[in-house]
């Protein structure tokens, strides 16, 4: 069953099997993301991070004194009349009932409601010196199922992101090595869309993901935690298949190398197991349509499980190769620090995590009683088996349900009945892959890694959730 949200709430979600669930409970506030004003951005660009956290913190106090303005922004303080049966939203005409509606395709690429426009990417302020070399971070907050819509999908640019001609866009296959490719060729668009494509859905996970974290709580938001994170329809060609095209021996080659066109000279190289078993693709679909220029319109290579480092977007040249390339982007950057103060190099894969996306940092409890949790978790090495969630910070563990579909290298969404009884709790979860791994806690990781890693942080998030309703990040080892 569900009910429309008001304005500034998160929709509630009852699940039908919960008997005697209070439906007119459990409702949340949204995150204060939209809090931050210019003034607020520049601060902390100077470096004033403690200034970040008060004006957060300003802001949610604020917002126990504001009516509601947008959902995805600011958002009502009291709680919002439930609906009942005298609730003159049901009995009286509505102008939306009693007037003519906008014709077709008024907008003819269609837009949310504008009553969702709170819900967008956002930059962390202050994360870099210019935004041409940044991220933005997929709400996660307020998405539903596995997919990200493809306007939210989460930005990672190392030189700002270009729209390029896709009928001037040239891609190359060469090789290392005279006789590892025997005809080098180049593809048009046009050669490439005329292939048998395959659509397959997949996460993509920033190796910096959660890197913020890793010393201590840096962020407020699942948005900012977790953001750097996507889940989209791939459609394209198996790189198998453009090697076999260009007569690539596949027996000399160990690794190949992909090369953006955009001008940051990604170069990556890919082990070519992936490739042999045509889960590779060069792609130009996300989500039935042609890739957004953010994420590498018109062409990218889409490597299943493996950070998104190696999911090179304009995707220009692959060549052939017996061994590792070790290009700035796999020997100063995307380099694990460990604690012995050696670097790792080539952990590409993203283990098994999991987050728990609502009720998350920066939301309201409004009242005591039956919520819905819900969240994501993903493996880098196959399909996710089990999530377990807990409500008082790992001593006790229930068996989430996981929605379908549930695919391999792909996001996973489980949700989990929770009736809150007014007291302080700690949301987390555990994800277990089909391999058996399980997801760490901050303790084991950091007797493993250290704490002043960047990449690859997949420990277990704890939400605290305070007696007055609000949730923060907390970290519990
Ligand atoms: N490819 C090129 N050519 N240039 C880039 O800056 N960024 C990489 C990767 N591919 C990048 C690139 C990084 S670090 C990530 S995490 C992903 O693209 C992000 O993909 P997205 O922007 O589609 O989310």
């Amino acid at each position: 069953m569900t009910k429309l949200r008001p304005d500034g709430e998160a929709t509630l979600r009852t699940d039908p099997l919960a008997p005697g669930a209070d439906v007119s409970s459990g409702r949340l506030r949204r995150a204060p993301e939209n809090f931050l004003t210019p003034e607020d951005i520049r601060q902390v660009g100077r470096g004033r991070r403690d200034f970040l956290r008060a004006s957060f913190l300003t802001a949610a106090a604020a917002t126990a004194a504001t009516v509601a303005a947008t959902a995805g922004g600011r958002a009502a303080a009291a709680p919002a009349a439930t609906a009942g049966i005298g609730d003159p939203d049901i009995l009286n005409p509505t102008p939306w009932g009693s007037s003519l509606g906008q014709p077709v395709a008024a907008t003819p690429y269609g837009l949310p409601s504008r009553h969702e426009r709170g819900l967008v990417r956002r930059q962390s302020p202050g994360l870099t010196q210019v935004a041409a070399a940044s991220v933005s971070f997929a709400p996660l907050q307020g998405l539903f199922g596995i997919i990200t819509p493809s306007g939210l999908h989460f930005e990672r640019h190392h030189q700002g992101w270009q729209d390029i001609d896709p009928t001037r866009h040239r891609f190359m296959i060469d090789g290392a090595k005279p006789g590892f490719v025997k005809t080098p060729k180049v593809y048009t668009m046009d050669d490439i869309l005329r292939l048998p494509p395959v659509s397959r859905m997949h996460f993509i996970e920033c190796g910096a993901n959660t890197g913020m974290e890793w010393g201590n709580v840096a962020v407020p938001t699942v948005q900012y935690t977790h953001g750097m994170l996507s889940c989209s329809e791939f459609t394209g060609v198996p790189l198998r298949t453009l090697l076999e095209d260009c007569g690539a021996d596949l027996k000399a080659a160990k690794y190949v190398l992909a090369e953006g066109g955009d001008g940051s000279s990604m170069t990556r190289t890919i082990p070519i197991e992936p490739v042999l078993s045509g889960e590779v693709l060069v792609a130009y679909g996300q989500n039935g349509e042609m890739l957004r220029p953010e994420n590498g319109y018109p062409l990218r290579l889409v490597v299943p499980g493996v950070q998104g480092v190696s999911w090179v977007k304009w995707l220009r040249r692959v060549e052939v190769g017996d061994r590792p390339y070790a290009t700035k982007d796999e020997a100063v950057h995307y380099i694990d620090l460990m604690p012995d103060g050696q670097h790792r190099q080539y952990s590409s894969v993203q283990e098994c995590k999991s987050v728990i996306t609502t009720p998350s940092g920066g939301q309201t409890l409004m009242a005591k009683g039956y919520f819905t949790i819900s969240g994501l978790a993903w493996s880098g090495r196959g399909k996710v088996k089990r999530v377990d969630v807990s409500v008082d910070g790992g001593v006790n563990w229930v068996e989430a349900t996981l929605q379908t579909p549930v695919l391999s290298k792909c996001l996973t969404r489980f949700t989990l009945p929770w009736s809150w009884d007014g007291q302080p709790a700690l949301l987390q979860s555990r994800a277990i892959d089909e391999t058996g791994f399980v997801q760490p806690g901050y303790g084991q990781l950091r007797a493993a890694r250290g704490s002043r890693s960047i990449y690859h942080n997949n420990a277990i998030q704890t939400w605290q959730v305070a007696e007055n309703g609000d949730v923060n990040n907390v970290q519990i080892l």
